[in-house]
């Protein structure tokens, strides 16, 4: 039991929604709020490949749109031993938008490992920098 388990399973729900027919790679996405609701994403592919948009964008954006600002930790979840950290272009959009929160990576076995976004992305470019 943890406090990320509704989390976990929320992003392992969604994953079976997941758009990966190219790379056959699942992924689930969640975040919570402060008031304590969850959204979700998961990654959805396109033909021309580059157009893939990650599960960790998509519930990002997904909460922005239905007007949340605040969030207080994300969870990614595939079925892989070895955990999958957010990419590159997903660290700059978590940083923008949650901040340093606690980034919980999980799989399908139960495996987990909370890691600070301050240490997935040590040195960001952000509004500070302009
Ligand atoms: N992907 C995500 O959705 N999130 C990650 O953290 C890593 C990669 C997706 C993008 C693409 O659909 C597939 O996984 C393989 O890269």
């Amino acid at each position: 039991m943890s406090e990320y388990d509704a989390l976990i399973a929320a992003a392992g729900k969604v994953r079976e929604n997941a758009h990966a027919r190219f790379s056959n790679f699942k992924v689930g996405a969640a975040l919570y709020t402060p008031a304590g609701k969850i959204y979700t994403g998961c990654n959805v592919e396109n033909a021309t490949y580059g157009l893939t948009v990650c599960a960790e964008r998509v519930a990002i954006f997904k909460a922005i749109s239905e007007g949340e600002r605040h969030f207080d930790s994300i969870a990614v979840v595939t079925d892989t031993d070895t955990l999958t950290p957010p990419c590159g272009a997903c660290r700059q959009i978590i940083w923008e938008f949650c901040g340093d929160v606690p980034v919980v990576l999980a799989n399908l076995k139960g495996k987990v490992e909370v890691l600070p976004m301050s240490q997935l992305f040590p040195k960001p470019f952000d509004s500070s920098n302009l």
